[in-house]
C-alpha cells in the first residue's frame, strides 16, 4: 500500500508512527499548507516527498490510499478529491462537520468501490472489543440502562499545551473554524463508544450544551470562542435501553478518560480507558448478589490502522465506515437541534 498523510499536525504523528510499523505500507508523501511542518514531519518519519496541497500530490499520483489528518471542516473538500482521484481514504473523524457532508462522503466512496474508513480510534481499546463480545453472547442479559462519559482537563490545564495561544486548541473552540466543540470533537468518541459498545444504535436524545466564557473578550485573535465545552445527553437506544451521556473539557484531575456502564437483567459491565491505561470489569451471576466486580482478562486486538490496510488488501471495507460515521454525525447534528428547540428528538 503506497499512502500519503494529509494534514501534519498532532494526530499525524499517530499515523504515521501506526502505518509506518505495519508490514507491506509504504508512506510516500506528506502534505501541509504549511511547508516548513511538512517538511520537519517527512523528516521525522523518512518520508521522501512533501507537498503544500492535495492538488499537487494528486498531480504526482503515484499513491493509493490517503490518511486524512486535516481539521474537522477540510475532511469534506479533501476526501471528496481523493475520492474522485480513485484513492481509498481513512479519514479523521467527526467524519464531517454535518450530515449532509458526511452523507455525500459515504455515497461517493461507495459509489465509487474505494475503502472508506474512519478513525474511531477507541475501538483499538481490547476492553472496549471484549465488553461489545460479552455484551453479544448475553454476558448481562438484556441492557436496560447505561452511562457513559469522556473527561478532558485542557482548558484548566497546560498539560497538552495552553489553549491560549495553541491553534491546535484554539480551531477547536470557535465555530467559524468548523468546530462542532465538544460535541464534535468527543462526543462523537463517546457516543460510539456507547453504541458501539451495548451494540445498539441511538434512536433518540435530549442534549444540553454550553460554551462557557473563558476570555474577558470571547475572542483570541481571530478565533471566537463560541463552541461548546461541555454537553449532557440523555438517550434511548434501539434496544430499549436508557442511558446518559456527557462530556467536558472542564474535568481536571482527568486528562482523557473514558468510560461506559451497561446493566443488563443479568449483570454489568464497566470499561474505563485513560492515558495509563485500561481496565474491564463484570458483576454478574452470583457476584450480582454481593455486589462484587471481577476483573476480565483481554486479549491485543488488531488498530483500526491494521484493519485500513486490510480492507485495501482484501478490497472489502472495514468497520467504521463513512455510513456508520455518516449516521453518527446526524446524531451529533441532532444534538444542537435538541439544545436550540429543548426538546428530545427523535433519530429519522
Ligand atoms: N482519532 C483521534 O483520537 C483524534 C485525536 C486528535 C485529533 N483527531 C482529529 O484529527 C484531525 C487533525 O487534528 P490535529 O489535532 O492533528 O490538528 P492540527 O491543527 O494539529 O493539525 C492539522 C494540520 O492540517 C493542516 N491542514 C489544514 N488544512 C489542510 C489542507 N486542506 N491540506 C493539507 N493540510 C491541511 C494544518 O496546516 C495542520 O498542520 C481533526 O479532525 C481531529 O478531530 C483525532
Amino acid at each position: 500500500m503506497r499512502l500519503v498523510i494529509l494534514g501534519t499536525g498532532n494526530m499525524a504523528s499517530s499515523h504515521a508512527a501506526h502505518f509506518g510499523a505495519i508490514d507491506g505500507v509504504e508512506i510516500v508523501g506528506a502534505v501541509d499548507l504549511d511547508a516548513e511542518r511538512a517538511q520537519r514531519f517527512a523528516q521525522s518519519y523518512d518520508i521522501a516527498r512533501t507537498f503544500t496541497s492535495l492538488d499537487e500530490a494528486l498531480d504526482w499520483g503515484q499513491f493509493d490510499s490517503v490518511a486524512n489528518v486535516t481539521p474537522d471542516r477540510f475532511h469534506f473538500e479533501t476526501s471528496m478529491k481523493a475520492i474522485e482521484a480513485g484513492k481509498h481514504v481513512f479519514c479523521e473523524k467527526p467524519l464531517a462537520t454535518h450530515y449532509g457532508h458526511a452523507e455525500g462522503m459515504a455515497d461517493a466512496a461507495e459509489a465509487a468501490g474505494l475503502v472508506n474508513m474512519v478513525n474511531l480510534t477507541y475501538r483499538n481499546v481490547a476492553e472496549l472489543q471484549k465488553f461489545r463480545q460479552l455484551v453479544d453472547e448475553g454476558a448481562i442479559g438484556t441492557i436496560k440502562h447505561v452511562e457513559a462519559s469522556y473527561l478532558q482537563s485542557w482548558l484548566v490545564s497546560k498539560a497538552w499545551g495552553d489553549w491560549r495561544t495553541d491553534p491546535t486548541w484554539l480551531w477547536r473552540l470557535s465555530t467559524a473554524h468548523g468546530s462542532n466543540g465538544t460535541l464534535g470533537d468527543i462526543g462523537i468518541h463517546i457516543l460510539d463508544f456507547a453504541a458501539f459498545g451495548i451494540n445498539a444504535p441511538i434512536t433518540s436524545m435530549f442534549c444540553r450544551l454550553k460554551a462557557f466564557d473563558k476570555d474577558p473578550d470571547g475572542q483570541i485573535g481571530d478565533y471566537v470562542l463560541d463552541a461548546n465545552d461541555s454537553f449532557t445527553m440523555s438517550l434511548e437506544f434501539g434496544s430499549g435501553a436508557l442511558g446518559v451521556v456527557h462530556a467536558t473539557r472542564w474535568a481536571s484531575g482527568y486528562l482523557n478518560t473514558l468510560r461506559l456502564r451497561a446493566y443488563g437483567d443479568k449483570g454489568g459491565l464497566e470499561v474505563q480507558h485513560g492515558m495509563n491505561g485500561s481496565s474491564l470489569q463484570m458483576c454478574a451471576g452470583e457476584d450480582a448478589e454481593i455486589a462484587h466486580w471481577q476483573d476480565v482478562p483481554v486479549e491485543p486486538v488488531p488498530t483500526n490502522y491494521h484493519r485500513f490496510v486490510e480492507a485495501v488488501h482484501s478490497g472489502v471495507n472495514g468497520d467504521p465506515s463513512f455510513r456508520y460515521a455518516a449516521d453518527m454525525q446526524k446524531v451529533l447534528d441532532l444534538g444542537f437541534v435538541s439544545e436550540t428547540k429543548r426538546q428530545e428528538i427523535v433519530v429519522g
